[in-house]
């Protein structure tokens, strides 16, 4: 099949203006409109609450019902905030491009990548963390499941399991196999203890039931 051609522009055949001359203007015209958008920029952040950042500006976050008020550029994302600037380090940074879900966290109930999602974005929303889920230090039933169908071996994805299955038996508490494969999905154990996982969803989704 033919392709059709697309149609492109052609400064220098027909206007006089060779490609150089094109390119030098196109780039006049470029930077100029960049040194606009700074001066809109400065302007912008001298209007309170307006812009923030490229430097460090205050983030309110609320984890696990407690805010947590600190400091920190506008880059640096929702994990690298917690295990660097609040020492939380039950979210593990593995992959750090939402890949593994070592990261795993609740925002407003729903599970995200820690990895993912910037500090600045996650102000005004509910974080939960692996943390969260045991105020009292007493096992929950996901990870009770875990312990007794021997789903771990060096633990590292575990916190992020653990809280994909929570929020698997909070929205679903009668899971088929199916649906914990897919909602395990994005998560991924080097260890390869799928199959202590699925078994201790299953189990987990039973005892929350009862
Ligand atoms: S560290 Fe976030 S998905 Fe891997
Ligand atoms: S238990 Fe080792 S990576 Fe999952």
């Amino acid at each position: 099949m033919k392709r059709k051609k697309s149609k492109q522009t052609q400064p220098a055949a027909d206007s006089g203006v060779s490609r150089r001359d094109f390119l030098r203007g196109a780039g006049v015209a470029v930077s100029g409109s960049i040194l606009a958008g700074e001066g809109l920029l400065h302007a912008a952040a001298d209007a309170p609450g307006a812009v923030r950042g490229p430097g460090e500006t205050e983030v309110v976050l609320r984890i696990n019902g407690k805010q947590q008020t600190m400091t920190v550029e506008p880059r640096v994302t929702l994990l690298d905030a917690m295990r660097d600037r609040l020492d939380m380090t039950g979210a593990k940074r593995v992959c750090d491009r939402g890949t593994c879900g070592a990261c795993t966290v609740m925002l407003d109930g729903k599970i995200a990548y820690a990895c993912s999602v910037l500090a600045i974005e996650a102000e005004g929303r509910d974080i939960t963390t692996i943390e969260g889920l045991v105020p009292e230090g007493k096992l929950t039933p996901v990870m009770q499941a875990f312990v007794d169908n021997d789903a771990q071996q060096c633990g590292f994805c575990t916190p992020g399991f653990v809280m994909a299955m929570t929020a698997l038996v909070k929205h679903n508490p009668n899971p088929t196999p199916a649906e914990v494969d897919l909602a395990l999905s994005g998560n991924l154990c080097r260890c390869g203890t799928y199959h202590g996982q699925k078994a201790a969803a299953l189990q987990a989704a039973k005892a929350m039931r009862a």
